[in-house]
């Protein structure tokens, strides 16, 4: 019961990741938003959070406007009158369609929006609302912030940005005793990696990315969310923190 009295939100919470780290903070003990542009999904979390005795609520956001984010930070604090937490989480992968010489724009901006943008507003929001009592904001990275594959380049942009927002909201709000961290996932088992799943020989090869041969769950990344969001995490600062059974280390 790490977060009891604790409030968090959670972008992103109605889907794998999302969802999974929204429960296991409702589990032990604080009250959650669970932000999602997915309003079926959103309110799906919420409903399982209270069918386990958590509380929660659902609040419709589009992390691609500041306005929208804004709004959520302010429904939660009149709702539960503090946060704690903020867990940047929403995301899209890239289509996969083309490479960099065939790429609309538009595909690179609708990543750079969601991934990057949304991460900003989050982060900013956050912060004006934590500023007297000091928090965690914790960003959603990728290990395909630091590697790179074909055919996602507004991906891995979108993901180092996070990365180094991290450091540098992280030495900024540091002042406030607001902690900024990062999650870097390897391939977790949710609907984001769907266009794949459908083919057995592109599976094999991701699941082949990791050390021991398998996606992860939502479920582990959630449990080094809540570590990063606790106190036990109290010097962890700045930093991404890579859930990816070493994908990110090794050559294959
Ligand atoms: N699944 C993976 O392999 C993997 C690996 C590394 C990083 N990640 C990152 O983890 C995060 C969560 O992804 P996931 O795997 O749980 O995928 P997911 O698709 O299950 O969840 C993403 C959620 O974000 C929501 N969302 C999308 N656009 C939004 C917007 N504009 N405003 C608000 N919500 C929006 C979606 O509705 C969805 O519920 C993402 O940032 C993703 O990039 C995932």
């Amino acid at each position: 019961m790490r977060f009891v009295n604790k409030v968090a939100i959670v972008t992103g919470g109605g889907g794998g990741i999302g969802r999974a780290t929204a429960q296991l903070f409702a589990r032990e003990g604080a009250r959650v938003t669970v932000a999602d542009i997915d309003e079926a999904a959103g309110r799906e979390t919420v409903r399982l959070i209270e069918e386990a005795g958590g509380i929660a609520q659902f609040c419709r956001t589009d992390v691609t406007s500041f306005e929208s984010v804004t709004a959520l930070v302010r429904r939660t604090v009149d709702a539960y009158g503090r946060l704690d937490i903020m867990f940047n989480n929403a995301g899209v992968f890239g289509d996969g369609r083309d490479s960099v010489l065939e790429m609309p724009v538009e595909e690179y901006h609708r990543v750079v929006r969601v991934n990057q943008d949304g991460v900003f507003y989050g982060i900013k929001a956050a912060a004006a609302a934590m500023r007297e009592t000091g928090g965690v904001i914790i960003n959603t990275a990728s290990i395909y912030a630091y590697i790179v594959d074909r055919r996602q380049l507004p991906y891995h942009a979108s993901k180092a940005a996070v990365v180094a927002m991290t450091k540098a909201a992280a030495l900024e709000l540091a002042k406030y005793n607001i902690r900024v961290v990062a999650v870097a996932p390897g391939m977790i088992d949710t609907p984001l990696v769907d266009q794949w799943r459908e083919n057995e020989h592109a599976w094999n090869i991701l699941k082949r990315a990791h050390m021991r041969g398998e996606f992860g769950k939502p479920e582990q990344v959630a449990k080094v969310v809540a570590f990063l969001a606790s106190d036990d995490a109290s010097f962890v600062n700045g930093h991404a923190y890579f859930v990816d059974d070493g994908a990110a280390a090794f050559k294959r």
